[in-house]
């Protein structure tokens, strides 16, 4: 079964972002540990990074249109894009919010997340393993 795997902006610069708050994995090893997971499980993951609010919101169209279950980790447009929610309340599939860090434990801009209230569960605060939590608690929902 195929799934689409969506990171939103800033996640393909893992590099040089702060590894005490996202871990060690760099974009590339993070990808792999997320194919190499699903594959595990019986998945086909396709993997997708943007920086782009309109590209995530035609994935999701994509995703809805071939009713593909989604993985997503909106990172900074967790908090405030309305147009990824409304385009996220198009699935037909599962949708699991995913976050590396716990961003309810950091700011305080970073404590809501529109996109939760659409997503059928969020995994957050596991490093990378968030991920590997993701597809497992996907696996379960579908049976
Ligand atoms: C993040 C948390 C967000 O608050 C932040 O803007 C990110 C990454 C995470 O995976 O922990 O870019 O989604």
């Amino acid at each position: 079964m195929k799934l689409m795997v969506i990171n939103g902006p800033n996640l393909a610069r893992l590099d040089i972002r702060d590894s005490s708050i996202y871990g060690d994995l760099n974009y590339g090893e993070l990808k792999s540990l997320i194919e190499n997971s699903a594959k595990a499980l019986g998945f086909e993951a396709d993997v997708r990074q943007s920086n782009d609010e309109a590209t995530i919101i035609s994935w999701l169209h994509e995703a809805a249109d071939s009713k593909t279950p989604v993985i997503i980790n909106p990172a900074a447009f967790t908090h405030y894009s309305y147009a990824i929610r409304d385009a996220a309340e198009l699935l037909v599939a599962p949708l699991i919010e995913v976050h590396l860090s716990n961003p309810m434990a950091r700011e305080e801009f970073r404590h809501t997340s529109v996109i939760s209230g659409v997503a059928n569960g969020t995994i957050a605060g596991f490093g990378p393993n968030s991920y590997v939590l993701a597809i497992n608690a996907l696996k379960a929902l579908l049976g």
